[in-house]
């Protein structure tokens, strides 16, 4: 393959979350990876997919996969857990061998579990995600791979993702709410010894989760997780590396109002966005 063709066929990684929580994967994409281009896509028009159904979850992240595609991105993170357990495999084996069997889409479900799956010394697993991952019980099914004696115990949060995306995490209502939560998880198995934030907003209710969580249970943030598996990924298929371009760019669309969207990224970033309007 010669230098044209490789400049060519090369595209910024593409990062999708149903609003701002994909945003903390994406800070530590950032990080990992300060020379390579990414594409943020935040579905915030339709947000929270977190109380959606199956069928409208795998339709809103496809359209949004296939978005991307069109702009020139050969890699998509699901930067979301529930568009992860509820999508991504009718994508991958649905979808793409249809599309493009080259480009790919990865989640953030699978990272997690083989993270966790490492971590657990007792096998005691607890999980905090939306409705909509818990339902699914991809969490369960995926850790019983590993693990099939897994105790695995869910507790969904909806209250939370609210708190976050209208920046209460500081208020008497998140305190209350992340306590409850927890105390519902943990009266369920009081042996739990890893506790997973399957939710990309989780982690900015941090303070209040070690708060409230035994310091003896391991807290997984997904964030540094996803990031080291991507890195991984891209080691062991240097032909996606090849096509994923390297300018140190990133960029930012939301399906809501921009103007919305920038103010609302700085609970998650520390520097400014100007992001663009996407019509799906
Ligand atoms: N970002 C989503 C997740 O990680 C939660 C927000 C939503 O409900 O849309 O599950």
């Amino acid at each position: 393959m010669n230098t044209g063709e490789i400049a060519f066929n090369q595209g910024p990684i593409g990062v999708f979350d149903s609003g701002y929580g994909g945003l903390t994967i994406l800070n530590e994409f950032l990080k990992d990876f300060p020379e390579y281009d990414f594409i943020y896509l935040g579905d915030n028009a339709r947000t929270p997919y977190g109380t959606r159904s199956f069928d409208m979850v795998y339709q809103y992240t496809l359209q949004s996969v296939l978005k991307l595609f069109e702009m020139g991105v050969h890699l998509v993170i699901l930067a979301c857990n529930t568009a992860s357990a509820k999508a991504l495999r009718s994508i991958q084996q649905r979808d793409l061998p249809n599309y493009d069997l080259s480009r790919r889409v990865l989640g953030v479900v699978r990272p997690s579990v083989e993270k966790v799956v490492n971590v657990t010394k007792n096998g005691h697993v607890g999980i905090v995600g939306t409705s909509g991952t818990v339902q699914s019980l991809s969490y369960i099914l995926e850790i019983q791979k590993f693990l099939p004696k897994a105790v695995v115990s869910q507790q969904a949060c909806p209250m939370w993702v609210p708190l976050v995306e209208n920046n209460e995490i500081n208020s008497d209502g998140a305190d209350f709410f992340v306590k409850r939560d927890l105390d519902l998880l943990f009266s369920q198995d009081e042996m739990i010894d890893t506790l997973i934030l399957g939710c990309t907003h989780y982690p900015l209710l941090l303070p209040l989760i070690n708060k409230y969580v035994r310091p003896n249970v391991n807290i997984l943030s997904q964030g540094s997780i996803v990031s080291a598996s991507l890195k991984d990924y891209l080691k062991r298929h240097p032909e996606m590396d090849r096509k994923c371009s390297k300018n140190g760019t990133c960029s930012f669309f939301t399906t809501e109002n921009p103007d919305k969207f920038d103010e609302a990224s700085s609970v998650f970033l520390d520097f400014p966005v100007k992001s663009e309007r996407l019509f799906l």
